[in-house]
């Protein structure tokens, strides 16, 4: 979800304005998957690099989520959306852990469609904390497999998503989920994220479709994760 200051900047406000419009566009964008019979849609909303942001803003996006979860999660729920979080918790205040565990909890018994929020997220963080879990469970060297460490992984309980939607302009993953966008459909617009809804995700999808995926192969059969060690 990327291009919220820039989209701010241009009519003179606030990036946190951006931040805010931002909000309202993630609401539009799950409501429109709902409709479209979506399961599982991931954001990312705070990367483990944003910390290096003005403290202002850091602060601000913050505020932001317990705003967020305040207004909007009741009707997310009656909906019909699960609310999961992604990331390390560890370094969030107390507040914020506490709304987020609160989202969880009002959503829990969902499954229209899964909305996982990464937050202080990171693709790195993600392959280092599933390899750290599998090491503390006792797994060694030869247990180490592509299946045994997806168990691990944070997103372990959604399928590799298809497709990957980056707006904003900018031709890069930005350390997002690495480990599970092998084999996913890329996809860039310029479009920045507090304009994303509907006739964007609609363009996404269509590209999508048009895209022929072989995963390596020559038919579009994703390949099994390997169970054998190297
Ligand atoms: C993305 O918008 C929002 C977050 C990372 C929270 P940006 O804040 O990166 O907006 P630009 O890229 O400066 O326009
Ligand atoms: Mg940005």
């Amino acid at each position: 979800m990327d291009g919220n200051g820039r989209w701010a900047n241009k009519r003179f406000m606030p990036r946190a304005f951006g931040h805010e419009q931002g909000v309202d566009a993630l609401v539009r964008t799950v409501k429109a998957c709902v409709v479209r019979g979506i399961d599982y849609l991931t954001v990312f909303a705070f990367s483990s690099e944003n910390w290096r942001r003005p403290a202002d803003e850091v602060s601000g996006l913050m505020s932001l989520v317990l705003v967020a979860v305040a207004r909007h999660v009741e009707r997310l729920a009656q909906e019909g959306v699960r609310i999961r979080i992604v990331g390390d918790r560890s370094a969030v205040s107390e507040k914020v852990r506490a709304s987020w565990d609160k989202a969880e909890a009002a959503t829990q018994h969902n499954s229209k469609l899964v909305l996982s929020v990464a937050f202080n997220y990171g693709g790195r963080w993600d392959i280092v904390q599933a390899c750290q879990r599998a090491v503390a469970d006792g797994l060694g060297a030869a247990d180490i497999t592509e299946a045994a460490l997806s168990r691990y992984m944070a997103l372990n309980y959604a399928p590799d998503p298809d497709l990957f939607i980056r707006t904003g302009g900018e031709l890069r993953i930005s350390n997002f989920l690495l480990w599970q966008t092998a084999y996913s459909e890329l996809y860039f617009t310029d479009c920045l994220w507090p304009e994303f809804g509907e006739a964007e995700l609609d363009a996404a999808i269509a590209a999508f479709a048009r895209r022929e995926r072989r995963f390596g192969g020559v038919d579009a059969a994703p390949p099994a994760l390997a169970t054998q060690g190297a």
